[in-house]
């Protein structure tokens, strides 16, 4: 796939700029978003609220809040999705299910949504996806590049952001990595969080932008190792607990270590893992 590279310079003028758009065309863009309640989509629709945007969002249960309207639809029976796209200009498709039915949802699911919105004329269809997903040998990534794949191939113009791993998921890992006490894990894997809000940015200028097919990647502003990632978590939650190296085997191993999930695409984001880590502990140390 051609990745389509925009100058440095040319985002973050046109990140001044997307308000001015939305509002001065008089008529805002009306973007359905999927994925609403994540942890991307919690950032982004207010993001795209307070722009000018007119977000309509979907979860699969009724919801109202955040000043936007909410509806009800299934990506993994197609169920509410035709009245979804019904009158929106784009969508913002962040909506995943990593954990489970990951194919019927995130591959058969993003070509229910790609179908309803040709029939509902939708007029751009922006997916997210993740750094590494033809690189690093995951199930969840072989859905995800199928997903792009279908967007590509799918009726909508379209464009593809892959990003890097948000803090919040890092964290979620190192939690788990911890259940048994030490944080166990291969010392060497590069990670670069990359903080949602800016991916929250970045998507909605390529809303504004129009169909772009696949942009350039976006990473966080530094690659760390994963102990030098835990170690910062365990500061910053004013734990001892060590780190206990456990290597991971195979071509898995190999592709994390030598910085599959990495990206040295530019612009990356500005927020750190040491500002993720004191927004959320504060130096308070709380869990
Ligand atoms: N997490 C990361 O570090 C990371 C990094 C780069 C890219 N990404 C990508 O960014 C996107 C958002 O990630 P995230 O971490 O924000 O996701 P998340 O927190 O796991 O949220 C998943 C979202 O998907 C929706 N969803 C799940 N199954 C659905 C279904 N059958 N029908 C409709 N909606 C469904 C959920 O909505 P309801 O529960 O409200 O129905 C929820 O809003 C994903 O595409 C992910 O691959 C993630």
């Amino acid at each position: 796939m051609k990745v389509h590279v925009v100058p440095p310079g040319l985002w973050l003028v046109a990140w001044a700029w997307v308000g001015a758009w939305v509002r001065v065309g008089g008529v805002a863009m009306r973007v359905l978003v999927t994925g609403a309640t994540g942890r991307l989509g919690r950032v982004a629709v207010p993001r795209l609220r307070d722009e000018g945007f007119t977000v309509r969002a979907v979860s699969r249960r009724p919801r109202d809040g955040a000043g936007v309207e909410w509806v009800v639809a299934d990506l993994g029976t197609g169920a509410g999705l035709a009245e979804a796209v019904a009158g929106m200009d784009a969508v913002l498709h962040l909506a995943s299910s990593p954990g489970r039915r990951t194919h019927e949802i995130d591959v058969l699911g993003t070509r229910r949504l790609a179908v309803a919105a040709g029939h509902a004329g939708v007029r751009h269809l922006v997916y997210v996806s993740i750094v590494g997903v033809d690189r690093v040998p995951l199930g969840y990534y072989r859905h995800k590049l199928a997903a792009e794949q279908v967007v590509a191939a799918g009726p909508v113009p379209w464009s593809v952001l892959r990003a890097t791993q948000f803090p919040g998921f890092l964290a979620d890992l190192l939690r788990g990595a911890s259940r048994l006490g030490p944080v166990l894990g291969d010392p060497a894997v590069l990670a670069q969080p990359v903080d949602p809000g800016e991916v929250a940015d970045r998507l909605a200028v390529l809303l504004l932008a129009g169909p772009s097919h696949r942009t350039e990647d976006f990473g966080g502003p530094e690659v760390l190792r994963f102990d030098e990632a835990a170690r910062a978590w365990l500061a910053a939650r004013g734990s001892r607990r060590p780190v206990v190296p456990l290597r991971i085997p195979g071509r898995l191993g190999r592709e994390l270590r030598a910085g599959g999930l990495t990206t040295t695409a530019t612009p990356t984001g500005v927020r750190t893992w040491a500002d993720h880590l004191a927004d959320t502990y504060g130096g308070t140390g709380g869990r």
